[in-house]
């Protein structure tokens, strides 16, 4: 089992909250833990014990070179004494980025697969014949046992609340959101990839109880160009937000929720006198790369 830290919850009040009328939290799950941190504690929680229980000594997994998943799954393999492959997407660049350095340190075997036969999946079924008694986690972590993890930690917030909000990126700490808060939350998630309107299916596939349900919706109007774009106005909104509340943010995920929470907060979308909880997923180890 992966240590684990209790986390706080910050409020944050500035002029533009009191305007709208909310009270702004922020539950800081990007402190739970030093390298498996945020929504990836909960998403590999379970995967985990799975690879344990079937005494698989080998997690395998595919992401970016700057995957935040490969980071915390190589970090988690070596806190628990397994071995990590990961399957990286695009041809290797050296010097390693941060990202895979880290990775590499921690043990990881790192092997490359063309952008197109990552897309289809050719070559990575190959890499699959090619080793035993692995345990398998999906790109992004985003399976069924990542959304009991997720789904666990949503059911033990015990402060009132009427809002949750969340980035969004394979869908499967949505899905735990969605699965694990009582029905009288609002799940508002923000995608950080354009034309990310496929994800309602993946949410779909991920939780039953999204199908029936109108408490949960993803917004897509803040991904400022695509996944890991950024623009002057993300970076300025992010250096007077942290400068002001002393939270870091990321710029692939939580710079954008909090980007899209504050513009929504200027055109009254979230009630007045709510409630909005937003978690911090992590994901910070990203700006050690781009200050780099
Ligand atoms: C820091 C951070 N926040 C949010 C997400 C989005 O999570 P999901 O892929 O489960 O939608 C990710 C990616 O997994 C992430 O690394």
């Amino acid at each position: 089992m992966l240590k684990y830290e209790q986390t706080p919850i910050q409020e944050v009040l500035d002029h533009q909250t009191e305007k709208a009328g909310v009270h702004l939290l922020v539950k800081r799950e990007d402190l739970n833990h030093p390298l498996v941190s945020g929504n990836k504690w909960w998403k590999l929680k379970y995967n985990l014990e799975e690879a344990v229980r079937k005494n698989s000594k080998v997690l395998l997994t595919y992401g970016g070179a700057f995957s935040n998943h490969i980071f915390a799954t190589a970090a988690a393999a070596s806190e628990l004494g397994l071995k990590s492959i990961g399957i990286i997407r695009g041809e290797q660049k050296l010097p390693l980025n941060p990202v895979l350095a880290f990775a590499l340190s921690r043990g990881m075997e790192l092997h490359y697969v063309s952008r197109s036969a990552y897309r289809t999946k050719s070559e990575t079924d190959n890499y699959l014949e090619r080793f035993e008694n692995f345990y398998w986690i999906p790109e992004g972590g985003s399976n069924l046992l990542a959304v009991k993890g997720v789904m666990e930690f949503a059911a033990a917030i015990s402060i009132p609340y009427d809002y949750l909000c969340c980035p969004v990126g394979t869908g499967g700490t949505l899905s735990g959101f969605v699965e694990g808060a009582a029905a009288d939350k609002k799940i508002i998630g923000f995608a950080v990839l354009k034309g990310a309107e496929f994800l309602d299916e993946e949410i779909h596939k991920l939780s039953k109880k999204s199908r029936n349900s109108s408490s949960w919706r993803i917004v897509h109007d803040y991904h400022f160009g695509g996944y890991a774009k950024s623009d002057l106005k993300l970076g300025r909104f992010m250096e007077e937000f942290t400068t002001a509340h002393v939270i870091p943010l990321d710029p692939i995920y939580t710079g954008k929720m909090m980007a899209g929470i504050y513009d929504l907060l200027s055109k009254g979308f979230f009630a007045r006198g709510s409630t909005i909880l937003a978690i911090h997923t992590g994901g910070l180890q990203t700006n050690r790369y781009i200050n780099c």
